[in-house]
């Protein structure tokens, strides 16, 4: 790879001086393992990025993507259609947590972020309620990075380049409680009652019938893993409904599995109001994200609007695109046929209890899992955040597993279809790796 010339690239979210002095390539995949480009085979330990949920190089996949391609490549969204869209749309409402039947297609999680906000300001908006124009988020969520997302989300080094937010906008405390709930296997015991500052400090705040929406990441994914505290959704959700605000889950991550259940609404039995959801949808091949969203709202745009009017000015050239519909009709019928999110339910106690066996070794401060996912998070290095982070990552790296790590926490998230082998190992390497970090 000498060869290759690494000036005009410039990487997102990567430390590029770094890597282009010291390079990390994939050139191939399939099933749970990349290659590099030394050939090495690298088993992958985060779905690629939260999203390949039915493993790489899926046959079903591939072949959807290569027939549409060469049937229709390409057709405007606005005021036109074409079948797949449609065909997509029912099919991902059919597997919708019950009562949201809506679909609104956009091309990735941050766009999803953006259009659920406007969409809930906009909905109130349209049924004669224009003074609810407020969005709450929660410290530490994250919701992608375009400016409805940094603004609502609560991540400090996300925002802090970028001191240009939306205005109307608060926020909730994390349910991170490392004091109460280390080491929690599955949902925390204790933190249910930090849902009540929603009443109790900021709907006082800033009058209740301000509020547009509240949207959390039923488990906040990026941020670290923080699984919710038991009860905690359900008491945002008594307290949205007390006060006419729109619930929205994020569940860019939480959807198609993860969680070993379909969706995380499911999981903790709490509808909101709004899903987005991303990643999983077309198994990350193609760039795609969607809102499924309750019918009440999509009918308020329908009554609003005047015959032939546009009742939601909103949409992207890419929007329900051939290939992404495509795509994502052959990786629903692909986590069916496979019963993935099943398998994902069923593999979670092994996963659980590997994690846990990283308790005790140097530096690691606490241990959290849901599903399908782990969080370990590691004591920082004095005056060094994110350093020690950083090297298990590339020492993981070397011993051919993909991981990611956000500051000291190191995420686990594997594709849906690894073997209880792979679990075994994965949590070996992640171990040993640990270990050999000063
Ligand atoms: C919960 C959540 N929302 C939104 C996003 C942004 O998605 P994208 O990177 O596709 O814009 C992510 C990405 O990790 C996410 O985890």
């Amino acid at each position: 790879m000498t060869e290759l010339n690494m000036d005009a690239f410039w990487m997102p979210f990567t430390a590029n001086r770094h890597f282009k002095s010291a390079p990390r390539m994939l050139v191939s995949a399939d099933g749970m393992y990349y290659k590099d480009d030394a050939g090495r085979e690298i088993m992958d330990g985060c779905a690629g990025l939260w999203c390949v949920n039915a493993g790489h190089n899926r046959k079903p996949i591939v072949e959807a993507i290569q027939k549409q391609i060469a049937t229709l490549d390409y057709a405007p969204p606005f005021q036109i259609g074409h079948p797949k869209a449609f065909e997509a749309a029912e099919k991902l409402a059919a597997m919708a947590p019950k009562g949201l039947s809506k679909v609104f297609y956009v091309n990735s999680g941050s766009e999803a972020a953006d259009t659920a906000l406007k969409m809930a300001v906009a909905y109130h908006r349209v049924r004669g309620d224009a003074a609810r124009v407020k969005l709450i988020g929660r410290e530490r969520g994250y919701h992608g990075v375009n400016f409805g997302g940094i603004s609502v989300g609560g991540i400090a080094g996300n925002r802090k380049l970028f001191p240009v937010a939306l205005p109307a906008v608060d926020h909730l405390r994390s349910t991170h409680d490392l004091s109460r709930n280390a080491f929690s296997r599955g949902e925390p015991e204790f933190g249910a009652e930090f849902a009540d500052e929603l009443e109790a400090r900021i709907t006082t705040l800033h009058d209740p019938s301000t509020i547009a929406a509240v949207m959390v990441e039923p488990m906040a994914g990026s941020t670290g893993v923080l699984i919710p505290p038991k009860g905690y959704l359900k008491r945002l959700r008594q307290i949205c409904d007390k006060y006419g605000i729109l619930l929205i889950f994020d569940e860019v991550i939480t959807g198609f599995g993860r969680l070993g259940a379909d969706w995380a609404a499911n999981k903790f039995d709490v509808l909101p109001d709004i899903i987005t959801c991303a990643k999983g949808l077309s198994n990350g091949v193609v760039p795609m994200g969607a809102l499924l969203v309750k019918p009440e709202i999509h009918d308020a745009f329908m009554a609003a609007a005047a015959d032939r009017a546009i009742e939601f000015p909103h949409g992207y050239t890419y929007s329900a695109h051939p290939l992404a519909c495509a795509a994502s009709i052959a990786t629903l019928d692909l986590y069916q046929e496979e019963g993935l999110f099943q398998r994902a339910a069923a593999l979670s106690g092994l996963f659980e209890s590997k994690a846990h066996q990283l308790q005790g070794v140097k530096n690691v401060k606490d241990i959290r899992n849901l599903g399908l996912v782990a969080g370990i998070e590691l004591d920082s290095r004095p005056g060094a955040p994110g350093a020690r982070g950083f090297d298990v990552f590339l020492k993981c790296w070397e011993a051919g597993v993909l991981v990611r790590f956000t500051g000291d926490i190191i995420a686990v998230s594997p594709p849906l279809i690894i073997s209880e082998a792979e679990i075994d190992r994965l949590f070996a390497v992640i171990g040993e790796a640990i270990q050999a970090t000063a």
